[in-house]
């Protein structure tokens, strides 16, 4: 079985968020299986791509409107990689070293088109390609519609969505951009008049799949504008929930930790690591230590934290550490709580895999009061690394994090509000403080939780074999 996954990013060669790490880990986990899965994407100019060797394997240019854009696909040489990475590498360079920027229509449109013509010309193709969020919503329409992809019309073409907030929306002055097609059939690329490229993939793939059961649900009630498609198109929607990788994400080996453990030196292992956080960022290290991971943007619930920090704070009964990067004004108002609380608060503005290893490690707690969250990995994380997650009740999160109160492991909360939040914290706080012993052995609870991709590498094989 041939698996081609196509994607804006892939762990370690380009990561933003979850994608990343969904996209480098999976394809690995479905060549344990027997398959031979690989990965397309664009290769940006980044310190992956300057330290790494690549071959050429096809060169062609192709037209957007009256500009040529010449391109090769590269291969990874790399004797270690545990599936083939091809990049569409376009000469004018409009890949840069980031990965999404203002002009995405034309990048992903270039990519994509880049992507199904050299498709066309493999000997030996694809038995299912598989594509990831809208910036690849356009190939299952053109491997259905367009004149010059016919030939590739019988792949299954199957396309999962990590999140359905962002939807590739473009005018229909970029039309003639799409390789030709019947005009009687543009209806499939619209949705509410305009070019849609997750509504057109949601039509025209084969199937559709979410990153966690529960979101595919919540998107049937709200999925900015998609409900009603998604609602008509469920007999083809699955949610699948996304693994971790557990070589990756193993507390035994991980290099980035300060000190490794095992489940039995759970407590040992953490410790170290929370040491040399408070000692590193000027923490009071006797109080539990909360952190949060990701990106400060309205989904995540990010705009609260300033308010929740400085209430949760106030008694200084806990430390906090924050490490993210987003909206300037959110990154301002965690900025200007270092000096209200010196000794237990400080934040990391800024991206840092490192950091986030050691983070997951050493703390206590780990905060994710999202608004929207499909899958989140970073529960995932914290749980194998014997961090206890407190949750707002959403997509992912909903099916991987059960309250405490419940018989669960974890603190969920209803609303993403600062009393919610607020509360989830003292919550936990009252739980280290007055149940030391069921904490310490929650730890090792949670750690024996298994996220690992095997099963979910497993179900999407299936899900291929049900296409007929
Ligand atoms: P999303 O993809 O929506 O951002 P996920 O929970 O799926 O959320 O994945 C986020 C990933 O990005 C995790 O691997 C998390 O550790 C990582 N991450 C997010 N922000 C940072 C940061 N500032 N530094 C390091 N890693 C980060
Ligand atoms: C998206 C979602 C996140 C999910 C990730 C990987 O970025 O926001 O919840 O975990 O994709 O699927």
């Amino acid at each position: 079985m041939r698996i081609i996954h196509v994607s804006a990013e892939c762990y370690p060669v380009a990561k933003v968020g979850g994608l990343a790490d969904v996209v480098g880990a999976l394809p690995k986990y479905q060549n344990r299986l027997g398959a031979n899965s690989s990965v397309i994407m664009p290769f940006y100019n980044n310190s992956f791509t300057s330290e790494h060797q690549f071959e050429v394997i096809y060169t062609s240019s192709l037209t957007l409107r009256n500009s040529e854009y010449p391109f090769d696909v590269l291969k990874l040489k790399d004797d270690k990689q545990d599936f083939d990475i091809y990049f569409v590498d376009e000469k004018q360079h409009i890949y840069k070293d980031y990965v999404y920027s203002s002009d995405d229509t034309d990048r992903f449109l270039i990519f994509q088109i880049a992507v199904m013509d050299w498709l066309l010309t493999l000997k030996t193709k694809p038995n299912y390609i598989h594509c990831h969020d809208h910036h690849t919503g356009l190939i299952p329409f053109m491997a259905q519609e367009s004149f010059k992809y016919e030939k590739l019309n019988k792949i299954p073409v199957i396309t999962t969505i990590h999140n359905a907030q962002y939807q590739g929306w473009f005018g229909y002055e970029n039309l003639d951009k799409i390789p030709q097609f019947n005009l009687q059939n543009i209806g499939l690329l619209d949705w509410n008049g305009i070019i849609n490229s997750l509504a057109a993939a949601i039509k025209c793939a084969w199937r559709v799949t979410t990153v966690s059961p529960n979101y595919m649900e919540e998107l049937k009630e709200n999925a900015n504008g998609l409900e009603n498609l998604l609602r008509y198109e469920s007999g083809k929607c699955v949610g699948v929930l996304n693994g971790i990788d557990a070589e990756v994400w193993n507390t035994e080996t991980d290099s980035f930790l300060i000190e490794n453990y095992t489940k039995a030196k759970v407590q040992s292992g953490k410790k170290a690591n929370k040491e040399w956080i408070c000692k590193e960022f000027n923490l009071d290290k006797s109080k539990p230590l909360f952190v949060f991971i990701g990106r400060l943007v309205g989904e995540k619930g990010a705009e609260l934290l300033p308010q929740v920090f400085y209430e949760s704070l106030k008694e200084r009964a806990i430390s906090i550490l924050l490490l993210g990067s987003g909206f300037k004004e959110i990154e301002e108002g965690l900025d200007n709580l270092k000096t209200i609380y010196p000794s237990n608060y400080n934040a990391y503005i800024g991206y840092n895999e490192k950091l986030s290893h050691i983070l997951y490690a050493g703390a206590d707690f780990l905060l994710m009061p999202s608004r929207v969250e499909p899958c989140g990995l970073n529960q995932m994380y914290a749980l194998r690394y014997g961090t206890v997650p407190i949750v707002r009740s959403t997509g992912g999160l909903k099916d991987t994090v059960t309250d405490i109160k419940e018989g669960g492991f974890g603190f969920c909360h209803n609303h993403v509000s600062v009393e919610d939040v607020v509360e989830a914290i003292n919550r936990a706080k009252d739980y280290y403080n007055e149940k030391p012993s069921d904490f310490r052995k929650n730890r090792k609870t949670i750690m024996n939780i298994d996220h690992s991709w095997e099963a979910s590498a497993k179900t999407y094989i299936e899900l291929y074999k049900t296409i007929k």
